[in-house]
Formats: structure tokens, C-alpha cells, sequence
């Protein structure tokens, strides 16, 4: 995954539109836990743990994380009306502004949130992440796919969007294990997977253009 700034003014405007939204309802009962597991809660430092990972690729997995502490807003519908039309009113713009319709995941984690390692090699292909944080003390954590090297990308403050590829299993050189944590506040990240090159090339242009 790459980092890359957002310029548009018009993207920019779309995500404050949103998070304006987000901000003033009240998340706190929100359902985090559901996607935690059988074994209950884990800490954020162990869902993106070297030694999570081992386990992780010791077994028979299907691409999609174990152990997650937060909402996805695709599946869970904000009890708050304004919220939930917001949601709505993003994917109108969104779709409008870049002519696509792919998004994957709306994950909201609380403070102390995770997404464990996984690598969506059951969903592959070109992505577009644009996550919120107020003070980007979370991050995202990859492992190379041919190094094997672990890589962590500190949020900053407000948005950040990162762009990359998840291999399919026919491409085990690609597979892409990767993992986020909101150890100390809350994080939000759009996560889009454009499956052309051609058009995820013209939205990571589009979405740095000033
Ligand atoms: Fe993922």
C-alpha cells in the first residue's frame, strides 16, 4: 500500500459532509463487539501482533479477519435517521464524483478497536482506504508480500487515503496480509476494491488532484 494526499476539493468536501454527520450522533451503543469471536476480545496490539499473524497463516483461512472490534456501517444501520441518510447521500456522491460503485467496508472502530490480520484474498483487487481519525494514533500494518517484511503506516491527523492491490489466491506472490488497530481513539475507514486497474488509476489521480 502506498499513501496518497487528498487534493480534491470536491472528496474532501464529500468526507467532512460525512464525518460532520458521524461525529454528532451518539456511537457509544453501537454493536463493537459482534465480530470479536468465540474467545471473546483480544487487545489491538495482539490482533496486529507478529505472533497473531504466525497463528494466522498456520491455518486454513478464508480471507476475511477473525477478530474485529468495531462496526462495519454497510451491514449495521445506524438507529439515527440523519446518520443513516448520510450514509446514503456518500454513496450518491461518491458514486457520482468517480463513476464507480465498490464499496466494500464502512468500519468504525471504537477507541481500542482492531481489525485482526486477514488478507481478503476472497475479495481481491485494486482498493482505494480513506480513513478519519482525529489525532492518527491508529494505523494500518501490512506484511510484504514477497519480503516478508512488516510494514506499519501511522494515521495523521484527519484523512489519509492509501491505495494498493489484494491478490487472489491463484496469485499467492500478491496475497496481502494486513490489519489496523484504534488503540486510543476512534477511527473510520472507507475501504473501496476497484476491480480495473485502468479506473483505480484514474480515481488515485483524481482523488490527489488539487
Ligand atoms: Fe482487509
Amino acid at each position: 500500500m502506498k499513501e496518497i494526499p487528498i487534493n480534491n476539493p470536491e472528496l474532501k468536501q464529500i468526507l467532512d459532509d460525512l464525518l460532520q454527520v458521524l461525529l454528532k450522533v451518539d456511537r457509544s451503543k453501537y454493536p463493537y463487539d459482534a465480530g470479536v469471536g468465540k474467545d471473546g476480545p483480544v487487545t489491538p496490539e495482539y490482533a496486529c501482533s507478529t505472533e497473531y499473524l504466525l497463528h494466522m497463516q498456520g491455518k486454513k483461512v478464508d480471507g476475511f479477519p477473525e477478530k474485529t472490534r468495531g462496526v462495519d456501517l454497510m451491514r449495521f444501520t445506524p438507529p439515527h435517521q440523519s446518520l443513516a441518510q448520510a450514509l446514503v447521500k456518500l454513496d450518491h456522491d461518491l458514486l457520482n464524483w468517480s463513476g464507480s460503485r465498490n464499496n466494500a467496508v464502512k468500519m468504525l472502530y471504537p477507541k481500542g478497536g482492531y481489525m485482526g490480520w486477514h488478507h481478503n484474498a476472497n475479495a481481491p483487487g485494486y482498493n482505494i482506504l480513506l480513513s478519519w481519525s482525529e489525532k492518527g494514533t491508529g494505523f494500518f500494518r501490512y506484511q510484504d508480500p514477497i519480503t516478508k517484511e512488516i510494514v506499519t503506516m501511522q494515521d495523521k491527523p484527519g484523512w489519509t487515503c492509501k491505495v494498493g492491490y489484494y491478490g487472489p489466491w491463484h496469485e499467492p506472490d500478491r496475497i496481502y496480509w494486513h490489519c489496523a488497530s484504534a488503540p486510543d481513539e476512534e477511527r473510520f475507514t472507507l475501504g473501496y476494491i476497484i476491480p480495473h486497474e485502468g479506473m483505480w488509476t484514474s480515481m488515485c489521480d483524481d482523488i490527489q488532484e488539487g
